[in-house]
């Protein structure tokens, strides 16, 4: 028998691609912020809770830097 191991996957904004669209917070308020200069932030610890997953997808897409991407990984507590 194989341990049935949940996938997890992480959210990431790489700052210095990011020019204020604010697309990934309209889209999900949940996991992102934006700072006074409008650059986003992703505001959850760990990872993408499932039931926002659709939504850290659509992200991804929408934003037109290409600032965002999810990565699939070990939750490090683990
Ligand atoms: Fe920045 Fe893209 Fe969001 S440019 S504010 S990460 S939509």
């Amino acid at each position: 028998m194989t341990a049935n191991i949940p996938r997890q996957f992480f959210l990431k904004v790489e700052e210095s691609k990011c020019q204020g669209h604010n697309r990934c917070y309209l889209i999900c308020p949940e996991l992102f912020d934006v700072d006074e200069y409008g650059t986003a932030k992703v505001i959850i610890t760990g990872s993408i809770p499932i039931h926002l997953m659709g939504k850290a997808e659509l992200a991804v897409q929408n934003c037109p830097e290409l600032a965002i991407s999810i990565t699939e990984g070990l939750d490090s507590n683990d």
